[in-house]
C-alpha cells in the first residue's frame, strides 16, 4: 500500500527543478543514483539465495582494495552497479569511488557532464554476512569550468561545495536520504511498486541528547581529550555532565548516522592511535562529507573535533579524518574537550 498523497523522489526532485534549486542534469543524476540503489538493495535482500556473501577474491587470495580492507562480494558488485548505472547517462565528468585506487573520468564513447560522483558503494561490510543493516553513500560536486577529462586533484574539493549528498540505507527498510543544500528528506522504498516515497521531509536532529556512539574497544587508543570527554559521559548523572547516557554502536555508519537523523545522538570515530598514521578510520570524500552536509542541513554539527568537517581542504582522494557529528549541543561539547586540550592534530 502507498501513502496517499505520498510524493515520490521524482516528484520531489521536479519541484527542486521548478524551485530552481537544482537543473534538469543533477536531478537526473540523482535519480540514478537512487536507481543503483535499488539493485544493489535487491542483492542485499537476497543474501546467500544470491551467492553474493563472503569475500571477494579467490579462496586463500582476499581481494584488498586501495585502503588496504578485504573487500567482500557485495563491495565489489555494489561498486560495478554504480559504475554501470552512472557511466552512460551524460550527467557525470568522472566518479571516484572508496573501492577504486583512482578517480575515473567518463568514457569518451558517452557524453560527458558537468558533475563529479563519488560513493562508498558498500559501507558497514563487516556487518554484510551477519545480516545487519548496510548501506551506500554518495556525494556530488562540480567538476572545475573548462575540465573535460577531470583527474584526482579536481575532485579535491571541501564539503562545503557538494551540490547534492545522500545514503541509502539497507535495513528492515531501504530508505534514502538525501539533500540538494534546501533541507535534508528521507525517502522509504516502496518494494512492491519499486519507487522511493517521501517519508520525512525537512528532518531535524534534536539539539541536546543523551545517546553516543562510538567504538569503545579503541579506548586505549584515544587521544587525552577523547578519553575525557567520554569519561565524563559514562559518569553520567555523577559526572560532570549531569545526565546518564546510553550508548549504540552498529559498526555501519549509515545505521548509526540514520538513527542519529532520527533521534538525535552523536556519532564519533576519533584520531586514536592505530589509525593516526592515515589522519583517522573514515573517509573525507566518500563518508565524512556527505554525512556532515545532511546532518547540517538537518540542524545538526559536523566536525574534526577541532575543524568544521565541511571545511577541512581535501588533499588525497583517500584522505582519513577524525569525525564528530550529530546533535548540535554535543558535537559542540566534544570539541570543546578538543580546543580546551589543544594541540592540532587535523
Ligand atoms: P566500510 O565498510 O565502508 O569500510 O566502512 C566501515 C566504517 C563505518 O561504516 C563504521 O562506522 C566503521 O567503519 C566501523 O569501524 P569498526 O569496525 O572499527 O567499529
Ligand atoms: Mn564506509
Ligand atoms: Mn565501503
Amino acid at each position: 500500500m502507498t501513502m496517499s498523497g505520498a510524493i515520490a523522489l521524482t516528484r520531489y526532485l521536479i519541484e527542486e527543478q521548478r524551485a530552481g534549486h537544482i537543473n534538469a542534469e543533477l536531478r537526473l543524476l540523482v535519480e540514478v543514483v537512487a536507481r543503483a540503489c535499488k539493485q544493489i538493495s535487491v542483492a542485499v535482500g537476497k543474501g546467500a539465495l544470491g551467492g553474493v556473501l563472503g569475500d571477494a577474491g579467490s579462496p586463500g587470495e582476499a581481494s584488498i582494495n586501495v585502503q588496504g580492507e578485504a573487500q567482500k562480494k557485495l563491495d565489489v558488485l555494489s561498486n560495478e552497479i554504480l559504475l554501470e548505472a552512472n557511466a552512460w547517462g551524460g550527467h557525470l565528468a568522472g566518479l571516484a569511488s572508496e573501492e577504486m585506487d583512482a578517480s575515473q573520468p567518463i568514457p569518451d564513447t558517452y557524453p560527458h557532464g558537468n558533475y563529479l560522483l563519488l560513493f562508498d558503494p558498500l559501507d558497514g561490510s563487516s556487518n554484510i554476512d551477519v545480516n545487519v543493516s548496510v548501506g551506500t553513500i554518495f556525494s556530488v560536486l562540480r567538476c572545475p569550468e573548462g575540465i573535460a577529462t577531470p583527474a584526482d586533484a579536481h575532485f579535491l574539493q571541501p564539503g562545503t561545495a557538494q551540490v547534492a549528498a545522500g545514503y541509502c540505507v539497507y535495513g528492515p527498510q531501504t530508505t534514502l536520504v538525501l539533500t540538494v543544500g534546501h533541507g535534508t528528506h528521507v525517502f522509504t522504498l516502496d518494494r512492491e511498486v519499486g519507487s522511493f516515497t517521501m517519508t520525512a521531509r525537512g528532518i531535524r536532529i534534536p539539539e541536546e541528547t543523551k545517546e553516543f556512539a562510538v567504538n569503545m574497544s579503541n579506548q586505549r587508543f584515544w587521544e587525552p581529550p577523547m578519553q575525557a570527554y567520554v569519561g565524563d559521559l559514562l559518569a553520567g548523572k555523577d559526572g560532570p555532565r549531569g545526565k546518564d547516557f546510553n550508548m549504540r554502536w552498529v559498526a555501519s555508519m549509515v545505521a548509526d548516522v540514520h538513527r542519529i537523523l532520527t533521534r538525535g545522538g552523536i556519532f564519533s570515530y576519533p584520531l586514536d592511535s592505530k589509525c593516526a598514521a592515515k589522519g583517522g578510520k573514515l573517509r573525507l570524500m566518500y563518508e565524512a562529507n556527505p554525512m556532515s552536509l545532511l546532518v547540517e542541513q538537518a540542524g545538526g554539527a559536523a566536525s574534526t573535533g577541532r575543524q568544521r568537517m565541511l571545511e577541512v581542504q581535501p588533499t588525497g582522494l583517500h584522505q582519513r579524518v577524525p569525525v564528530f557529528l550529530g546533535s548540535k549541543r554535543e558535537v559542540e561539547a566534544a570539541e570543546g574537550y578538543h580546543h580546551a586540550q589543544g594541540t592540532d592534530a587535523s
